[in-house]
């Protein structure tokens, strides 16, 4: 099976349930999870779960919550002689899901924040087939991934998060980049979508992928547009459906379906996770995703 390098985020998430929220009150929460978080956390066990390998490169801290996230991803038996441990605190998001399943998150980077060009073992080249690479960690170690990942040949995938600093310079890098709308506008300081993607692309963006929530997805190739839509579904919690997409979409790729194909399987995959609580334990295995997808008739070669 193929092999993915997997940098970002590695946080621990502490999600609290309730019917809603009001701002300057105690919120009495019905019910709350600690989970494995962060994009790349997440990414990585989303595609363990599909059986890809995949071996993970960033910082957690020396605390306790570096302990729990490491042995977390080793559980998923994610590779992680890559994670550095560094001085200071682990990434945290406190994440509150309203009875809507949609989401308000507060994060802490902590020591993600160190994750400097310095610390990349160069090895890492030779041991994957993609590379899926999350912004909010420092932009020289994003700019440096991403061109050693290009230059040796592998599949270059983006998920913006949050804007931060990154020279257009590596852009040109990004075989996929995967925003949602706010990102998108965000990061080009467009306000229509088709403006905004083709900046992207004249910045030298293979595709991008604008993740639309409950209206699906668009892939924006040079000459082309395809609309995906959302898969209907019953929805509890939002969190982690665009990592899940992520996942699902590499896997496609790197199974050789098109770009189409690849992301039908990964909104099927991003439906599943919004139906249950949680980031780590909402990800399908292949079989739900093969279930669901004979379940809702669509043909997808799995
Ligand atoms: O995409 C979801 C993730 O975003 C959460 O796991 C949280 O840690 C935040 O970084």
């Amino acid at each position: 099976m193929k092999r993915v390098i997997v940098a970002g985020k590695f946080n621990v998430d502490i999600f609290y349930y309730l019917n809603s929220i009001e701002i300057n009150s105690n919120n009495l929460a019905e019910s709350s999870i600690v989970e494995l978080g962060g994009k790349a956390s997440n990414v990585a066990v989303a595609l363990r779960k599909l059986g890809v390998d995949v071996v993970i490169t960033g910082c957690v801290g020396n605390d306790f919550f570096g302990k729990f996230i490491k042995e977390k991803l080793e559980k998923f038996d994610v590779d992680t002689s890559h994670l550095k441990s560094c001085d200071g605190g682990s990434g945290r998001t406190a994440i509150i899901v309203t009875k809507d399943g949609q989401n308000t998150m507060f994060n802490y980077p902590g020591v993600n924040e160190k994750f400097s060009p310095e610390m990349i073992d160069w090895t890492l080249v030779e041991e994957g087939d993609a590379l899926f690479i999350q912004f909010g960690i420092p932009a020289d170690t994003i700019f440096e991934l991403s061109s050693m990942a290009k230059r040796a040949g592998m599949m270059v995938y983006v998920d913006p998060s949050y804007p931060s600093e990154i020279p257009w310079d590596a852009f040109y890098y990004f075989d996929y980049m995967s925003p949602n709308e706010r990102e998108i506008f965000q990061i080009t300081g467009k306000k229509d979508i088709g403006k905004a993607v083709k900046h992207l692309l004249k910045k030298g963006v293979e595709s991008v992928i604008v993740k639309m929530g409950e209206k699906g997805s668009k892939i924006f190739l040079e000459k082309k547009t395809i609309d995906i839509p959302a898969f209907e579904t019953n929805v509890v919690d939002t969190t982690g459906a665009g990592d899940s997409f992520n996942a699902a979409f590499i896997y496609g790729r790197l199974r050789g379906m098109d770009d189409e194909e690849s992301a039908k399987l990964a909104s099927i995959a991003a439906s599943i996770t919004v139906s249950r609580r949680g980031t780590t334990s909402s990800f399908p295995s292949l079989d739900e995703i093969r279930s669901e997808a004979e379940k809702r008739d669509l043909k997808i070669r799995l």
